[in-house]
């Protein structure tokens, strides 16, 4: 349960004249003013799934009923499975049924995969339209619905297709997490650890102090995860947009983490679930690299396990597992001409970028993963 409350001044992400403010508290949703100054058009849609809009979009739909003369709802099937092509259509589809024109405002309402989508269609709709993100699930608050990321699976590769496209404005309701399941709580706790020890080691103290309060939904300790994220992500987003350098460090994990949730079938492991057991495979890496020590290794794996997550990778192949990692590690968007880049700790608080013998990461796969 959620208990306590929490009023919280919106943060900024600086982007010149995309800048956009990010709204967090409690009863966001429900609330006029979060809604005053977005733009104005004859037509909004709202973009959620079949979890999240019979929660929701009825708050949201009334809400946005003073804004437009005509608010439609579209609810996309559930889950990691349906972030394709065949599903973005259904967007493009009602957009067009609708007979929806280039003024016309997307709201995606729901987690990362909604968010993801949805900021897609909007930058393609008639080459771009504007969009609002109303991130409900704790992962799409603290990191997916910030920095304008838009992407679709393909079956070869996670997020290999997509747009940088910022929204105008980000709703974060605090509120809306008394009913995400606990799995997807801790799954969004892999988001929110990630940034102690690429950024910020005081965040990780405080973490380790305040586990158990949030996963208790403790409305006091998320505001703070939520906010003290969004300002970490604001700040690398402010400096490096589109990912020509610094960007990557928030990728700390994803590597293998993209690995094992494209090699188990997307789906089988929830995104931060993967991200989770990466950053305790990227952590022992930068061990081996003899860039931190193995007390900070396992200060991070008792973190996470106490997160609810996974800290033993899968066996993604029974005849050569770290070969199948390395060959869709391959895939991932940082690799350079077939070398793979891994975000690695340089110090507690400081992240790089680097590649690694295949030896060395071949040994850093057996050595987390389960016994084959
Ligand atoms: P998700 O969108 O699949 O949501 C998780 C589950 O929770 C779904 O079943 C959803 O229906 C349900 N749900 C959402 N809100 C709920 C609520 N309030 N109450 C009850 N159920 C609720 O997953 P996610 O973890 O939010 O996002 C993962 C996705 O985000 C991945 O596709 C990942 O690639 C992407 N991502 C993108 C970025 C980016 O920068 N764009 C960053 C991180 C992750
Ligand atoms: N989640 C990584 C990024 O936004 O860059």
């Amino acid at each position: 349960m959620i208990s306590g409350s929490a009023a919280i001044q919106p943060l900024h992400i600086p982007l010149g004249d995309r800048s956009y403010p990010i709204l967090i508290g409690s009863g966001l949703l429900a609330q006029a003013s979060s809604y005053a100054g977005l733009p104005r058009a004859s037509q909004a849609l709202i973009v959620s799934n079949e979890t999240v809009a019979p929660l929701y979009a009825e708050t949201l739909r009334q809400q946005l009923g003073v804004l437009y003369a005509r608010v439609h709802v579209v609810a996309l099937p559930d889950g990691e499975a349906y972030k394709d092509w065949q599903t973005l259509n259904r967007i493009f589809d009602a957009l067009l049924e609708k007979a929806c024109d280039r003024k016309t405002v997307l709201y995606a309402l729901g987690g990362g995969v909604v968010g993801d989508m949805t900021g897609f269609a909007a930058a393609s709709y008639m080459r771009g339209i504007p969009f609002v993100q109303i991130p409900t699930t704790l992962l799409a608050q603290v990191d997916s619905s910030v920095g304008g990321k838009t992407a679709i699976n393909h079956p070869l590769g996670k997020n290999m297709i997509g747009a940088f496209y910022q929204p105008q404005r980000v709703i974060c309701d605090l509120d809306t997490l008394r009913t995400l399941p606990e799995r997807e709580l801790s799954a969004g706790l892999a988001e929110v650890i990630k940034y102690g020890p690429i950024a910020d080691m005081a965040l990780l103290d405080w973490l380790e102090r305040h586990m158990d309060a949030l996963r208790a939904r403790d409305v006091s300790a998320l505001a703070h995860a939520v906010r003290r994220s969004c300002e970490i992500k604001a700040d690398v987003v402010g400096q490096d947009e589109r990912e020509s350098g610094l960007r990557a460090i928030l990728n700390f994990g994803h590597t293998f983490g993209h690995a094992i949730e494209a090699g188990l079938g997307y789906g089988a492991w929830l995104h931060g679930e993967g991200v989770g057991c990466g950053m305790v495979m990227a952590a022992t890496l930068s061990h081996r690299l003899g860039l931190v020590d193995a007390a900070f290794v396992q200060r991070l794996r008792v973190l996470i396990e106490r997160a609810g997550l996974p800290v033993v990778g899968p066996v993604l192949n029974a005849d050569d597992n770290a070969g199948r990692y390395l060959e869709l590690m391959r895939l991932d968007k940082k690799s350079e001409a077939g070398e793979i880049k891994f975000v690695v700790i340089e110090a507690p608080g400081r992240a790089g970028v680097r590649g690694a013998p295949d030896a060395l990461v071949r040994e850093v796969i057996d050595a987390c993963c389960l016994r084959q």
